[in-house]
């Protein structure tokens, strides 16, 4: 049988963003920059930089601004290109050379395993990465390329995963899974079943759920036969449980560091290590921060 490979790469990003209002009233929260960079950004360069050459964005109302991001500026470049700035006129053309993306509409943000439906169309029988751009991941490797290694090798659905320790556990999916024989080595284990924010008691491990994915196409009819389940929206872990008693599925632990930039503090975090890594910026924000002698 023929080798399945990933390139398309979809990025649900129709959520409300409640935990950043009022920030997201009127902007879509994957536009909230790092920096000088929204999150966005930074999940669809790592997608390309894993392979994936075809970009879907799941929108909905108040996310025009995602759109206008990865399409051509023409008055912007104009106006750069008369006042000489190359530099920037460089940085914001290479943003809507970078890829071919499509959008598609979720209508109502009836839940991420909905979200994640809207993108059958677009990806037809394949193989495909979802990312959360909100979960920003700083890695020598792309976290996505590690996975497509792992995803190259089974052709079975790949989940990234993270230790989280005590009570935090109860934010995330948690993967019961037992260890396979691999050159992965305690990297990689096979999913035995995986529950959505459970208590701590309940957890089955401390393996979370983050937001990289790589999912064979079942996912599509296992999601369009799953139950509406927790506040009344599809969650992707319900059809990916489905999926699971069909097809055999992999939790493999990246490398790297992740930012939940979904969140105000973790936003926080984020921007001072990201600024802080920064050749322009690092020295002197480094001595800004000692200067506040905390
Ligand atoms: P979150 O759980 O982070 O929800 O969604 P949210 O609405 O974005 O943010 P909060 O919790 O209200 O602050 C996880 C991902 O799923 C997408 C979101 O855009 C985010 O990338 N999503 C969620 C959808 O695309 N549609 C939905 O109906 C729900």
């Amino acid at each position: 049988m023929k080798k399945m490979k990933v390139c398309k790469a979809v990025f649900p990003a129709a959520g409300l963003g409640t935990r950043f209002l009022p920030a997201t009233k009127a902007q879509p929260k994957e536009m909230l920059p790092l920096v000088d960079k929204p999150i966005i950004q930074y999940g669809v360069e790592e997608a390309m930089a894993s392979g994936c050459n075809q970009i879907l964005i799941i929108t909905g109302r108040g996310k025009q601004a995602i759109e206008d991001h990865f399409d051509v500026s023409y008055e912007l470049e104009r106006m750069l290109e008369e006042r000489g700035k190359t530099d920037l006129l460089n940085i914001v053309r290479s943003i809507s050379d970078m890829i071919y993306v499509a959008y598609v509409r979720q209508k109502e943000a009836l839940g991420l395993g909905h979200a994640v439906l809207m993108a059958r169309e677009m990806v037809g029988h394949e193989a495909f990465a979802v990312l959360l751009a909100d979960d920003v991941i700083d890695a020598k490797v792309p976290c996505l390329k590690q996975m497509v290694e792992v995803f190259n090798e089974k052709q079975c659905s790949v989940l990234a995963t993270q230790v989280v320790e005590g009570e935090m556990i109860s934010s995330y999916g948690v993967l019961d899974v037992k260890p396979v024989d691999s050159r992965f080595g305690d990297r990689l284990f096979e999913i035995k079943n995986m529950i959505e924010k459970p208590k701590l008691e309940e957890a089955p491990s401390n393996l979370a759920i983050i937001g990289r994915y790589i999912l064979t196409p079942g996912i599509f009819d296992a999601l369009a036969e799953t139950p509406t389940g927790a506040g009344g929206e599809l969650q992707l872990t319900d059809g990916m449980r489905l999926l699971l008693q069909k097809e055999k599925m992999y939790a493999y632990v990246y490398e790297g560091r992740r930012h939940d930039t979904g969140d105000k503090l973790g936003f926080l975090k984020a921007t001072v290590e990201f600024a802080l890594k920064r050749e322009d910026l690092g020295e002197p924000f480094r001595e800004y921060l000692k200067g506040l002698k905390l």
